[in-house]
């Protein structure tokens, strides 16, 4: 069955603990956590400190997605927060296959994030190293954006790539309810949402997009 993962970047920053609560009690298993360094992406969002923070204070599992430069120089501090699955995107560094290894080496669930224009065929090498593919349906960074139509073609070229091997997809940006069905069914595996979520009914928005889920 599909997941929902919510986005706590979507969320109201002034109250996190109260919007952490009200995931949990939504039974929420898994919390996609921006991490991006103003460089590698134009945003800048939740480093190891905060993330660390967020960890102590709840029971999910943490998904840390790494939009920074020099990923080799920060994921350690990354693996330090506790977070149980990260991931590195391809385009961030010559040394993929290194901090995969790190991840991997440190008992967390290690996935790669391609942007929209990078083609899933740069993972071949790669696929018995990872545990997760996020394929980004927006550019990363910015919230509010719309997804990308082509993406689809490409959940589905990623599924028939990795074949038999148990790798999870995952897609990150614009989803909302009608997005989150169709995404579904071109083979996601975890779905992330952000503002369709975190909007002025959180809960209705929240159990609406569970209920397409199967
Ligand atoms: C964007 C982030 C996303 C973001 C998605 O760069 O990676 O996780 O929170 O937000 P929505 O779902 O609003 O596009
Ligand atoms: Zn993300």
């Amino acid at each position: 069955m599909a997941q929902i993962l919510p986005s706590i970047f979507g969320a109201n920053i002034l109250s996190l603990q109260d919007e952490l609560r009200f995931l949990e009690e939504e039974n929420t298993e898994i919390l996609h956590v921006d991490l991006m360094d103003g460089t590698f992406v134009n945003n800048i969002a939740f480093g190891p400190n905060q993330i660390s923070a967020m960890k102590k204070a709840s029971k999910m599992t943490f998904d840390v997605h790494m939009m920074l430069a020099n990923p080799e120089r920060h994921i350690d501090d990354v693996i330090n927060t506790g977070a149980e699955m990260i991931s590195v995107h391809y385009e961030s560094t010559p040394h993929v296959h290194f901090i995969l290894q790190k991840i991997k080496k440190a008992g967390r669930k290690a996935g790669v994030v391609i942007n929209p224009g990078t083609p899933e065929s740069v993972l071949e090498y790669l696929l018995d190293d990872i545990d997760y593919i996020l394929i980004m349906t927006i550019n990363p960074g910015q919230p509010g954006q719309t997804f990308i139509e082509k993406s689809l073609e490409k959940i589905k070229k990623t599924r028939e790539m990795i074949a038999g091997r148990h790798i999870q997809i995952e897609v990150d940006g614009g989803v909302n309810l009608e997005i989150a069905k169709k995404v579904q069914e071109a083979g996601a595996d975890l779905i992330v949402v952000g503002g369709a979520l975190f909007n002025d009914n959180p809960k209705a928005s929240y159990q609406a997009l569970k209920s397409v889920m199967h």
